[in-house]
């Protein structure tokens, strides 16, 4: 069964409302060309440019980069679920390296966000990958699987209909030093291995994994041509509309 292709842009602590206005603005052809190739396509901006997105109109899906798995609290400058509900977002990055490493979140925490999400109908791409010190340790199936298990914990397998999984080396984040394609899909193959283990043979077979790390418009069409790679979770290579409409159409 052939698995939708899926490009998103995560767009970190990049760009100001007016930035988001521009991008919005100048992205119809992405948007246009996806509908043509039948790909998904969206962006995750900062919080503060939600609203900004959502109105644009674009056609793009907005995700968050995170959110809290309580509904409201006293928890200082996190953001909740029914907060970006409210703005029309119901997709939302959840266990990005970025978080794990700044924000101390573990794939504990990152269960009980994807389960928050999931019972408040917010669709979850949810982020897996080693370091380079695991990576050169040989441990990168002990981390994904960690992260497979861990974060997916007591879930349906229904569920899983609503994650994308995107693996991203953190080594390949952000370093320009994009994994190759037979790394790339051997842990690809891994994880999709792992949800069969987890779920079902189907379940593995409908899931979308992601690659995430340096991909750019040159790069993204190799790993397209991997059978357990559905798409691309883009930082950099996202921000700007003319290099992510170029990620588009090589896809
Ligand atoms: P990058 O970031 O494309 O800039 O390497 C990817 C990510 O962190 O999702």
């Amino acid at each position: 069964m052939a698995r939708t292709k899926f490009l998103f842009g995560n767009w970190k602590m990049n760009h100001l409302i007016s930035e988001t206005k521009k991008f919005a603005s100048e992205v119809g052809a992405a948007v246009t060309l996806a509908k043509e190739k039948n790909i998904e396509i969206g962006v995750a901006p900062s919080f503060l440019s939600l609203q900004t997105m959502a109105e644009a109109n674009t056609g793009l899906i907005i995700a968050s980069q995170d959110v809290h798995f309580s509904p409201s609290g006293a928890f200082t400058g996190f953001v909740s679920i029914p907060m970006i509900k409210e703005l029309g977002i119901n997709w939302t990055i959840l266990g990005h390296s970025e978080r794990r490493l700044y924000a101390n979140e573990i794939s504990l925490t990152c269960n009980q966000k994807i389960h928050a999400c999931l019972e408040n109908d917010v669709k979850v791409i949810y982020c897996v990958g080693e370091t380079l010190a695991q990576f050169e340790g040989g441990l990168t199936r002990n981390v994904v699987k960690e992260q497979m298990i861990v974060g997916l914990m007591n879930l349906k397998k229904e569920d899983v209909s609503n994650i994308v999984i995107a693996y991203e080396p953190v080594w390949s984040i952000g370093t320009g030093k994009n994994a190759s394609e037979e790394i790339a899909e051997d842990v690809c193959g891994y994880i999709r291995s792992l949800v069969a283990e987890m779920f079902d043979q189907e379940t593995a077979d409908k899931v979308r994994i992601l690659y995430g790390g340096s991909v750019k418009p040159n790069n993204i069409h190799s790993y397209m041509t991997c059978p357990d790679i559905d798409g691309a979770l883009v930082g950099g290579a996202s921000l700007k509309a003319e290099s992510f409409i170029e990620l588009v159409k090589n896809i």
